[in-house]
This record gives structure tokens, sequence and C-alpha cells, in this order.
């Protein structure tokens, strides 16, 4: 019987199990499936606890997640198709949920079958070699302290892209009095009520970062933006100046010549990927890009198709691009999607890499990330799910954001699955303190 190994049960994980289950429940035989999960449950970097940092075993927990955070993007654009944010809550729900909201809809999908049966939770892959005919993992089962060795036939990399932090060092860190850390290390805004922060970078974790520590009381916040500003209209006590020059004692010197004092540096520069249990000849290496080269429809290993890789693009769609990945990835698998030949994948590589090339704004991201989202969802049969209503709200949201980045979370946006308009939300963002799945559903508190 074919074996498949499914590393990481993170939300592509999961996507994958999730397809696999849909096609036995249509009564297709699927291969044998194994699945590793570094931690001791599933979810991914959405798995947040206070084990977040360092497990019992004495490895790394990979998630880069913190307390109070919220979506950055309407729900309504990551919805699955196959299960609507409706049938889990049973009533609509506003569209920008905390986390636990979240964490709670991914694994409502996977939790009623037998999915968890096939996860090997606190199972680490240490290496995965093709031999010219599989793939040898090995593992190492934390619990036990026993390494295994298992052989496949196909490998589903999904092991997320954000929780290897890029950490960058500036002039003056060695002697900087305060604290630094990097985004991936960031729990709790709390911990700097009262304080200067100083934020580098001017992508979501910068954005993100700084309006988290502004909201719980930071006394300052400056941004240093290394390219390109957010330019967002910040909230008083919130700036954006020009790249970190050095660090002078606790003094922030930036390019622009503004001088700050600062108690935390905040180092929001991105994430690498990082496959280290992966040879050579099957590692992807790539920044951060909406179209990685050498994978094919985004998804399978150009140099061996019985490799796929899960969710490795920057994101603007998520949960339903990966599914539409998964199921794309499940059915070659299953031989109902044959491969073209070499120089036509190639060709088709370096089409979806020249387009990504000459993107220039949000708005043309979105539209690449969702022609490409729209291309896969045809090839399969992932259920029907209204991707330009998706186009549209992605657009909407990133306007709103520019408008007031203070409030663009308590709008309201209609679902590409049922229809429904999320209620607003009875508190602010601003002002929402608690983020409890609890409080968040009590809409009697309007
Ligand atoms: C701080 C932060 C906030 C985000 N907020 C949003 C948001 O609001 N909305 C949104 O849509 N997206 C958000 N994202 C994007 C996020 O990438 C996706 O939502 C999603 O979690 C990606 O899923 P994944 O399965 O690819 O990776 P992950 O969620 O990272 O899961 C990967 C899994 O693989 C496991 N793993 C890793 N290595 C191994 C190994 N060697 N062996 C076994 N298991 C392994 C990990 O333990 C983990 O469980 C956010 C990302 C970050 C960093
Ligand atoms: N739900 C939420 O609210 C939330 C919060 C945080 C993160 N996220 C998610 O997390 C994911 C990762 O986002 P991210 O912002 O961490 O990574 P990212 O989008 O890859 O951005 C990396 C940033 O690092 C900067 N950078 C790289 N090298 C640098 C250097 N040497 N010095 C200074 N800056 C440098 C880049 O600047 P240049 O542009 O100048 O190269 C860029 O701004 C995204 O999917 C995002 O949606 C979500």
């Amino acid at each position: 019987m074919t074996k498949v190994a499914i590393i990481g049960t993170g939300p592509c994980g999961l996507s994958m199990l999730r397809a696999f289950e849909q096609a036995e429940k249509k009564g297709e035989k699927i291969p044998e499936i194994v699945c590793f999960e570094k931690q001791d449950d599933w979810g991914g970097l959405w798995n947040y606890s206070w084990r977040t940092g360092s497990d019992q075993y004495g490895d790394p927990v990979p998630n880069s997640m913190y307390r109070y955070l919220w979506s950055n993007g309407p729900k309504e654009c990551l919805e699955f198709a196959d299960y609507s944010f409706d049938e889990h809550f049973g009533k609509p729900i506003p569209s920008f949920p905390p986390r636990e909201a979240l964490y709670d809809y991914i694994i409502g999908r996977v939790k009623k079958g037998k999915l968890k049966n096939k996860v090997k939770f606190n199972t680490s892959v240490s290496s995965v070699v093709y031999n010219g005919n599989n793939f040898e993992i090995t593992c190492h089962d934390k619990k036990n302290d026993k390494f295994l060795k298992d052989v496949f036939d196909y490998i589903v990399v999904s092991t997320g892209h954000f929780s290897v932090p890029f950490i960058p060092e500036y002039p003056g860190m060695k002697s900087f009095p305060g604290r630094i850390l990097h985004s991936h290390d960031f729990r709790d805004a709390e911990e700097f009520r009262g304080k200067n922060v100083i934020v580098l970078g001017s992508s979501y974790s910068a954005e993100d970062v700084a309006l988290q520590c502004h909201k719980y009381g930071a006394k300052s916040v400056t941004i240093g933006y290394r390219h390109n500003p957010m330019g967002f209209k910040w909230p008083s006590g919130v700036k954006e100046v020009h790249y970190l020059d050095r660090l002078d004692g606790n003094k922030a010197i930036f390019k622009d010549g503004h001088k700050q004092d600062a108690d935390a540096i905040i180092l929001c520069s991105g994430y690498l990927h990082h496959f280290p249990f992966l040879s050579e000849d099957l590692k992807l290496k790539t920044r951060n890009r909406l179209y990685p080269p050498k994978l094919y429809k985004g998804v399978v290993w150009q140099n061996n198709h019985r490799l796929f890789y899960l969710g490795m693009q920057d994101q603007f769609h998520t949960f339903n691009m990966f599914d539409c990945q998964a199921w794309y990835a499940r059915d070659v698998i299953m031989d109902k999607i044959k491969l073209p030949n070499s120089s036509e994948i190639e060709k088709d590589i370096n089409k979806w890499v020249a387009m990504e090339e000459k993107l220039e704004n949000p708005d043309q991201m979105i539209d690449f990330q969702t022609e490409y989202t729209k291309e896969l969802h045809e090839l399969s049969d992932y259920p029907k799910i209204d991707f330009e209503l998706i186009r549209k709200h992605f657009k909407e949201w990133e306007h709103h954001k520019v408008e007031d980045i203070m409030t663009y979370r308590n709008k309201s946006f209609s679902s590409p699955v049922t229809g429904s308009v999320g209620p607003i939300h009875h508190t602010p963002w601003a002002t929402a303190m608690d983020d409890s799945l609890k409080t968040f559903l009590d809409q009697s508190k309007k």
C-alpha cells in the first residue's frame, strides 16, 4: 500500500489530513498516512500555551504566537469551503476573531473524525532522505527518547515558515542595557507597559507588535522601517522613522537623525524557511515571497514529484488556499491528477515567478494570489467558494487599514461560503483587552 508521511499538523497538515478524509468518505481507497508532530497537540502556531518557547523535552516550541493576537485579516477570507464559521459556532460571529476563536474553528473541523489517530505527537522528524526509490524518515519519539526509522512513498512538508526567526545585528546591540528580542519571542505586550519600545521592520509583525505595545500601555513606540514605511496614520504615541543606524547606550539613533531613548528593541525582521531535516536535494530555499521557485503549482517539488510543500508562500490567502493545495497534492498522490512533462512544469513555474516579480502594490499581490488559488481550486473537487468575493474583501480590508489602522478590525464582511454577514463586535478592537473566546462570543455585552 502507498504510504504518505505528513510532517507538521498546523493548518496545512490538517488540510492534508482533511483532504484524505473527504476522499475516503466518498468511498475512495486512500493511502496509509502517518503524520508527525513535534508538539504535544495539533493546531500549529495557533496551539498557543504557556509552553510556547521550549517543551518539557528541551526542544524549542516553534510557535511565534502571542497573547492578545487577533486575526489581522477578515475571517471570511480564510474560511473553509467545507466547514463554515456559521456551522462551527452555530451563529454568525464578528469578522476579526481573536486567536482562541480561530484555533477552535481550525480544530473543530478535524476533531470529529478519527484523524487524531494518524498523528504521532511529541515526534520530531530529524531526517528525510530519498534513496532513489522511496523516502527514509528518521524521527525522534521525544517521550520515550527513541529514534525511529520508517520508509514512505510520498512526503508532505507542512512545517510552516514563520517559526525560525531571522535576527540581524545592529551596531551597539552588544552594549545595549535593555531587552532585545525577535517578534518570534514576543509573548505578551503587557511586559512593555510604561516602556519606550523600538520596533524594527515594516510588515505585519512590525505593525501588530507596535499596535499591541501601544494598546497595552507602552510609553512610546518607534518603528524603524528599512525600505518603505508602512505609512499608516499611527495613533499618538506611535511613530515611524527611517531605519536604525546604531544604538548608543540606551539611545536608538536612526538613519534620518531621529534619536529615541529605548528600553526594548523588538526585531520584526521576518523568518527563515528552515528545513534542517531535509537532505539538500529536497530542500526548498527561498525568501518569503508569493511564488517560491521550484514548486509546481506552488506545491510539487520540481526535482522530485513525490515531495510536496504546503503553505510555503507569503500569505494573503491562508486556510482555504492551504486546502486547495492539499486537495491538489492528494489528487496527485492518488493519481487522479497527472503531472505534465518537465519542460511544461518548468515553463509553468517560470510564468508564475515572472508575474510575481512584476508586482508593485498590495492590490496586485492580492490579485496574483487569488488567481493562483483559483487555478488550483479548479483542479480538484474542493467545494465551491466565492474567491471573487474574497478578492474584493481583501482589497476593501487593505483600504480600511489605510483609512484607520486602529479601527479596521471593527469592520464586518460577508461569508464566501454561506453569505451571512459578520455582526459588529461588542467592543472595538482598541479597547477589547480580554481576548478570550467566551468574551468574544458574548454578544449580550453589546
Ligand atoms: C504571529 C503570527 C500571526 C499570524 N496571524 C495570522 C492571522 O491572523 N491570520 C492568518 O490567516 N494567518 C496568520 N498567520 C500565518 C500563519 O502562517 C498561518 O495562519 C498558519 O499557521 C500556517 O500554517 P502551517 O501549517 O503552514 O504552519 P504552522 O502553523 O507553523 O504549523 C507547522 C507545524 O509543524 C510542526 N513541525 C515543525 N517542524 C517539525 C518537525 N521537524 N517534525 C514534526 N513537526 C514539525 C510544528 O510543531 C507545527 O505544529 C500568522 C503567523 C504568525 C507568525
Ligand atoms: N494576526 C496578526 O495580527 C499577525 C501579527 C503578526 C504577524 N502575522 C503574520 O505573520 C507572518 C509573518 O509576518 P512578518 O512581518 O513577521 O514577516 P514578513 O512579512 O516576512 O516581513 C519581514 C520584515 O522584516 C524586515 N526585515 C528583513 N530584514 C531586515 C533587516 N536586516 N533589518 C530590518 N528589517 C528587516 C522586512 O523589511 P523590508 O520590507 O525592508 O525588506 C519586512 O518588513 C505574516 O503572515 C503575518 O500575517 C499576523
